[in-house]
């Protein structure tokens, strides 16, 4: 039997392995998929089991998306491009790191009667997750990105991979189409961003990267201003379903049985 992980710290509420044992059993595959906390300094011995065709294969979630970089024998461009890895998997005898938080985040907007090119997009927050958003939206043809974090330093850090981005004071606020809650403030039903958003302009998209709870109050907000809103599922399930493809080589359905496995 074939045995995959997701590896975090924490990583208990992860709904990865829900999903991926979901499309397992789906397509009849002889394989399993766990969680698995760890710390750092078990990352080496980890690799190794991957190396060992122990593992064969892993999700890899917060704070180890960067820290993997170094532990592993080739990146994916995407990867490379984001310095963040959420996906590995042993190829001719090496460890690859990949990245499939970039389609996921794309692949999200399928179906939504909403274009993304030419707008101007609001980031808060400067995460392991923001390059990967950083990348799909200049791959979509964003017109601007604006980045602000609690902490400008991390937020300064994402120049280096993206010289055209314009970094904002925590609590400046630009004149924007598309707002993203990149920060974990939301995972708690009551957190509050402490930014003052403006009810201003048509057509606004509010986009939430926390999938559970489905409803942040950032999304709320957006929802009272008259605005769309998008959660995180979609961008999770088309990312696990990404990882999934290089794994197994089977592209895994995601049909309504599939969304509604990740309710809250
Ligand atoms: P990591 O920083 O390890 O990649 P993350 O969950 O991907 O973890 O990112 C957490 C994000 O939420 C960061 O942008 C963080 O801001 P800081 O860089 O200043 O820590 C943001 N965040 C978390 N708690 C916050 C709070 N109370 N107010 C504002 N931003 C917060």
């Amino acid at each position: 039997m074939k045995k995959y992980l997701v590896i975090g710290n924490p990583v208990e509420h992860s709904l990865s392995p829900k999903l991926h044992n979901y499309w397992i059993k789906k397509n009849n595959l002889n394989a399993i998929y766990e969680k698995k906390k760890i710390n750092e300094n078990e990352i080496g011995n980890l690799i190794l089991q991957i190396k060992e065709k122990k593992i064969h294969g892993a999700n890899v979630t917060v704070p180890f998306k960067k820290k993997i970089i170094p532990f592993l024998d080739k990146l994916s461009i995407e990867a490379k491009n984001t310095e963040s890895v959420n996906t590995i998997y042993l190829e001719n005898d090496e460890i690859i790191g990949h990245n499939t938080d970039i389609e996921g985040f794309e692949n999200s907007f399928y179906n939504k009667n909403y274009t993304v090119a030419k707008k101007k997009v609001f980031i808060i927050g400067a995460g392991g997750v923001v390059s990967s958003i950083i990348f799909a939206l200049k791959k979509m043809k964003v017109d601007k990105i604006f980045v602000t974090n609690r902490t400008k330093d991390k937020a300064e850090e994402l120049k280096q991979l993206f010289k055209d981005l314009s970094i904002l004071n925590w609590g400046e606020i630009p004149n924007f189409d598309i707002v993203i809650n990149a920060t974990s403030l939301g995972l708690n039903q009551n957190d509050k961003i402490e930014l003052d958003l403006p009810r201003e302009g048509e057509n606004k998209l509010y986009y939430d990267i926390i999938y559970n709870p489905s409803k942040t109050n950032f999304l709320k907000l957006g929802e009272k201003f008259g605005y769309k809103t998008e959660n995180g599922k979609m961008m999770f399930i088309y990312q696990a379903q990404k990882s999934f493809e290089k794994w197994h080589r089977i592209i895994p359905e995601i049909n309504q049985e599939v969304v509604d496995l990740i309710n809250d």
